[in-house]
């Protein structure tokens, strides 16, 4: 039979007599939260949803082809793509309160504050049914990194980074037609300095801790994505 548990840590439940049970799950980190999901005793299996998911972050310069590559994963292995440059721009269209916010910073290049990206990031992982993700342009700098870790309460599996010659990252970005504000020259050379100097030193930490797969992003998308399949082929987690 079914059965439904609360999971709460311990150290919840032992302070849960001070705290009423929705004050007490809004301080648990976000799998934490996904407590009350069905579980399947007699099987001795969790349910998807009740594992840690499966987290990929995909990095690499503007126009590397992260989106693309994300797109063609998505097609194979059935990750979730969220990509955060995309979450940003949806508040811009939305108009929502920090929508001109990011919009001034998105025209500059800038990274956005980490607590906004994080949050916007959190509400995707939280609503979806999803259980392996690809988090694509995130995190940006160390500061996102941390953030990630104290709101989230995770961390990647595995760091992709997809590494391209500056001059072909330009061209690109600058044959990618979309109506981007920030896909013009003078942007696009601002954002490869935040790059160089924010987004390279999170890939070396992840370099340290063993977690970074970097992938030569020159070639046909094809060529890239016979690279970038064996990487997730080897992980049993993704088959399931
Ligand atoms: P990112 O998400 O890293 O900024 P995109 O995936 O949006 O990069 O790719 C930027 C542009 O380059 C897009 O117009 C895309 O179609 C194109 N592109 C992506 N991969 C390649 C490739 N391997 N060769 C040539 N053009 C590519
Ligand atoms: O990844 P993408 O090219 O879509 O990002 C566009 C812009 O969004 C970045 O140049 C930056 O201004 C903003 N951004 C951010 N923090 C992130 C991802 C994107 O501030 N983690
Ligand atoms: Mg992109």
């Amino acid at each position: 039979m079914w059965r439904r548990v609360a999971s709460l840590s311990p150290m919840v439940s032992s302070t849960s007599r001070y705290l009423s049970l929705h004050q007490a799950a809004s301080r648990l980190k976000t799998w934490e939260s996904f407590a009350t999901e069905i579980i399947y005793p007699e099987k001795g299996d969790l349910p998807a949803k009740r594992r840690a998911p499966f987290i990929t972050f995909v990095l690499g310069g503007p126009g590397s082809g992260k989106g693309t590559q994300c797109e063609k994963l998505v097609e194979t292995f059935g990750l979730k793509h969220l990509s955060a440059g995309d979450l940003l721009r949806r508040e811009i269209a939305l108009n929502s309160k920090d929508g001109a916010i990011i919009l001034d910073l998105i025209k500059e290049g800038k990274i956005v504050p980490s607590e906004v990206t994080v949050k916007l990031i959190q509400k995707e992982l939280e609503t979806s049914n999803a259980n392996k993700f690809l988090i694509d342009g995130f995190p940006r700098s160390e500061e996102n990194r941390i953030a990630f870790e104290r709101i989230i309460g995770a961390e990647p599996d595995i760091v992709l980074f997809f590494d391209c010659p500056e001059e072909e990252m330009v061209k690109r970005v600058l044959n990618r037609n979309q109506g981007r504000v920030d896909d013009n020259i003078d942007t696009i050379k601002k954002r490869l300095k935040v790059f160089e100097a924010l987004n390279l030193p999170v890939i070396n930490y992840y370099k340290k801790k063993g977690k970074l797969y970097t992938v030569n992003a020159v070639g046909t998308v094809d060529d890239i994505f016979e690279k970038v399949r064996p990487v997730f082929a080897s992980f049993e987690k993704l088959k399931e």
